[in-house]
């Protein structure tokens, strides 16, 4: 589901920008136990105007992203963001629950795949975990910024903002679905009273964690 004009405007704010780079990113390098290993080839779902996309490149280290969007504008704006990287990263529109539409992702295809506070805006949101599931490599790493069902009922975000209304998951819910999939959780955390959740999940190798 796209954002409202609110939520796009809410989302690109240079607070929020602030807040994840010297917060976010860091707390998520550290449940990542550091930087990608060298040629790391990244999948990044909802993408939006790419500043999490050159936080993928610059600070996490990987070699390539490919990065989709369900929203047009969004991939124009990240286009124009990411100029400066070319051969670096590929940009599409699409949906993240068919990676395989955008970017003809095979199974076991990126090294990691990054979700910034996109899974929320899916209706069918476990499907969006499976099709990531799907493609990583064995030990590949998810690494996830999701808003939950706590912060999604607030009247702020009802009044403001629109997103799907049935079938949100809470923090927990999230991380339960996660071993469904094959991922296991390597660390996460909430924050605001369990508003936001952090955390980095891998991929199992030939049946263990
Ligand atoms: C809250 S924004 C986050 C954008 C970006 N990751 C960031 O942190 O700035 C959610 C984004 O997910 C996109 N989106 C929503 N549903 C999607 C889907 N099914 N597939 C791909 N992108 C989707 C929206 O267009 C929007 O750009």
């Amino acid at each position: 589901m796209l954002m409202n004009r609110i939520e796009t405007a809410a989302v690109n704010n240079p607070a929020r920008r602030a807040l994840q780079r010297f917060y976010e990113v860091p707390a998520l390098l550290g449940l990542a136990g550091g930087p990608l290993p060298a040629g790391a080839q990244a999948v990044e779902i909802g993408c939006g105007s790419g500043y999490g996309t050159r936080m993928i490149l610059d600070r996490f280290g990987a070699a390539q992203v490919e990065a989709l969007d369900l929203g047009e504008a969004m991939v124009e704006k990240a286009r124009r963001r990411l100029m400066d990287r070319p051969g670096r990263v590929r940009l599409a529109v699409g949906d993240a629950t068919d990676l395989k539409a955008a970017f003809g992702a095979e199974d076991g295809t990126y090294d990691a795949a990054f979700d910034f506070a996109i899974i929320h805006h899916i209706p069918d949101w476990r499907s969006a975990v499976a099709e990531i599931a799907r493609v990583l490599k064995p030990g590949g790493l998810f690494v996830f910024d999701e808003v939950t069902s706590h912060a999604l009922a607030r009247p702020t975000y009802k009044k403001l903002f629109v997103h799907p209304a049935h079938d949100r998951f809470s923090a927990q819910d999230f991380l339960a679905e996660l071993p469904r999939h094959g991922l296991t959780v390597r660390g996460a955390f909430t924050k605001i009273q369990g508003d936001y959740l952090l955390g980095v999940a891998r991929k199992q190798d030939t049946g263990q964690a």
